[in-house]
């Protein structure tokens, strides 16, 4: 429910940017998540080469590159990846063009407007209670998969080719993630379609393109707050230039770097559960910058709403009991359990 209206929007804001940021964007120092740090160290995010996972690469390869996908999700469940065969020119392309759209004045960008009480189309905050912490952000999410859930009236005309765009980017994407639920699943020993399965065929994929403008105050206010992704997989076409991106492990924060044409994969609260919590969904969150705006492209896979999922059977057993209730549309969960605070996973625990 939104019930805190806001006379500015957060890039109307930013062009004002010697203005302290008004109280809803400031971030809590007292946080249980740690306050801001603009530039932690940088993580220990592995590169893993997916293309190792088609033919004709060495069995032996195979194996390596299995062990340091399994062994990074299972802490810090992020990684980078090369080796998807999207072209440096198209990503390039993906991300001027996202840029593009931000950059319209705001009456053409209200055309696609998000309704109150949805997550698809244009716009800032989902406000669902009234002490949140705002982000300075500005986003516009689309559904994507599967193909007749696609509400073409939300997908920009302005810039020209982005509805092509985002449909060539979405195809492709969508094969990097199911050569990555694949190769999760192998890397438990498991049947290489047991998550597909699970999250089933007609699984949502999402892109969600977000802006973060220029903040004046980056010691004060997150372009995202901490959070885990509710779904199964991330994947995360970064900012090329700038830098935001933080990953927190065993309670403190990293921050992500930029590799050249890498796409950043998190693992979110879905995969928790059905690995029956051997992988975990990092917490995460985006920082500000002072002098330049940012903009990153987020596609995200979940299970289909009706569809109950559990931990995969093969990963249950004495030693590791299981660890979450069976749960159907998740992102319920999720919802309420924000409202109230909580932390959805602790809700469900078995
Ligand atoms: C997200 C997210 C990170 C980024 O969209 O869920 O965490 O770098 N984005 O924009
Ligand atoms: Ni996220």
């Amino acid at each position: 429910m939104e019930i805190v209206s806001l006379s500015k929007s957060v890039p109307e804001m930013a062009i004002n940017g010697d203005e302290p940021p008004p109280p809803p964007y400031v971030f809590n120092k007292q946080s249980i998540f740690g306050s801001i740090d603009v530039s932690p160290p940088y993580g220990p995010f592995p590169v893993i080469d997916i293309s190792l996972f088609s033919p004709p690469s060495s069995s032996a390869d195979v194996h390596n590159e299995l062990e340091k996908l399994r062994s990074a999700l299972i802490s810090p469940g992020c990684v980078q990846v090369i080796g998807h065969g999207i072209s440096s020119s198209f990503l390039d392309k993906v991300s001027e063009l996202g840029k593009q759209f931000f950059e319209l004045p705001m009456e053409e960008k209200q055309k696609y407007a998000r309704p109150t009480n949805q997550v698809e189309g244009y716009g800032s905050n989902m406000i669902v209670s009234e002490n949140q912490v705002l982000d300075w952000s500005d986003r516009l999410s689309l559904s994507v998969f599967p193909e007749d859930t696609r509400n073409l009236h939300y997908w920009p005309q302005n810039p020209s080719g982005f509805r092509e765009m985002l449909n060539e980017y979405a195809k492709k994407v969508k094969s990097v993630e199911q050569t990555l639920y694949k190769a999760i699943a192998k890397s438990l020993n498991l049947e290489e379609n047991s998550f597909l399965k699970m999250i089933g065929e007609r699984a949502p994929v999402r892109a969600r393109f977000n802006f973060y403008p220029r903040c004046s105050r980056p010691d004060l206010v997150l372009g995202v707050k901490p959070h885990s992704d509710t779904g199964g997989i991330t994947i995360l076409l970064q900012d090329k230039d700038v830098e935001g991106l933080q990953v927190r492990i065993d309670g403190n924060w990293f921050k992500i770097a930029i590799i050249p044409d890498a796409l950043v994969i998190n693992l979110g609260d879905q995969m928790q559960i059905m690995s029956n919590g051997i992988f975990k969904s990092p917490l995460h969150r985006v920082v500000t910058n002072p002098e330049k705006l940012r903009m990153s492209v987020a596609v995200v896979s979940e299970a289909e709403v009706d569809k109950e999922i559990g931990a995969v059977d093969e990963l249950v057993n004495e030693e590791r009991p299981r660890l979450y209730k069976n749960v159907k549309n998740f992102g319920a969960v999720v919802y309420e359990s924000y409202q109230k605070e909580q932390i959805a996973l602790d809700t469900i625990t078995a």
